[in-house]
């Protein structure tokens, strides 16, 4: 049985998409037999694995909705152990009522992430910004969830919410660990990045925050405009080498 390892978020913008698809690409390199899940209606998985023009679209909203089947959704990549099931259709409307209320009011997403649990080794989950119902239900099938910090100044006010939401997330399900909180973006020559690292790692609890730190790197921001993981454009830069430490670490705390 794989293990289902959720991304998340209250902030927009952290680098949870980013996190989520080099992720998955570093524990594909490694072997292991993963799977990447869009459950977020802004849908930047496609962009960031490359599967832009003279792809299909459909993903997980055409599963939910009945209208493709779980075989149709998985795609395949660039990588042979990596796989992916796009946001879908939802991305194309403004209206995600409909899409909101199949996560809510159906037991489809948590059966598809069994399903895909039994079939994988990994399956990593980039959800939307916030801790709304679609987050919630993600992590109640979860075994695993990180949450990314970006390293700037408003880091230092949301601090004290981050944790509520922590504690709202692990309670919410025993099977649940979180792993840690992974700063992002972080920048060495700026003072103020550092400042704030050293604020977040001391305000909360210990070993709550991963040593791996991701760098904001120009490497990182040109891969994703590229439409590639920057572990795979770019395996020298430090945010893909940082990002491939992380998937070590978390590789290791997984075997059974
Ligand atoms: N290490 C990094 N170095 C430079 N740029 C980065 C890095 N990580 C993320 N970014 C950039 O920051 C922006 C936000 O990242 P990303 O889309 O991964 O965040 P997100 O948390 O998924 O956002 P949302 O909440 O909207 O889903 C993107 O433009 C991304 O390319
Ligand atoms: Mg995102």
């Amino acid at each position: 049985m794989g293990r289902v390892l959720a991304v998340v978020s209250q902030k927009g913008g952290v680098g949870k998409t980013t996190t989520s698809v080099n992720l998955a690409a570093a524990f594909a390199r490694r072997g292991l037999k993963t799977l990447i899940v869009d459950v977020d209606p802004q849908g930047a998985v496609r962009y960031g694995v490359g599967l832009r023009r003279g792809h299909p679209t459909f993903g997980f909203a055409d599963y939910l909705s009945g209208s493709r089947s779980l075989k149709e959704i998985i795609l395949p990549t660039a990588l042979p152990w990596m796989r992916v099931i796009l946001a879908g259709s939802v991305t194309d409307s403004a209206d995600h009522s409909g899409f909101l209320s199949l996560i809510s009011d159906t037991a489809i997403l948590g059966d598809l992430l069994k399903t895909a649990r039994e079939r994988c080794d990994i399956v990593v989950v980039d959800t939307p910004p916030g801790l709304g119902p679609i987050v919630q239900h993600v992590l109640l099938s979860s075994q695993h969830a990180i949450v990314p910090l970006q390293c700037e100044p408003l880091a230092l006010q949301t601090t004290p919410q981050i944790l509520r939401g922590i504690q709202e997330i692990v309670s919410a399900n025993a099977e649940l660990t979180l792993d840690g909180i992974l700063l992002t973006m972080f920048d060495p020559a700026n003072e103020a990045s550092q400042r704030i690292a050293q604020y977040v790692r001391s305000h909360l609890p210990l070993n709550m925050v991963f040593d791996v730190v991701i760098p904001r790197t120009n490497a990182a921001l040109d891969a994703f405009a590229a439409g590639q993981p920057v572990v795979l454009r770019s395996p020298s830069d430090p945010a893909s080498q940082a990002y491939v430490n992380l998937a070590t670490l978390l590789a290791e705390r997984f075997e059974p």
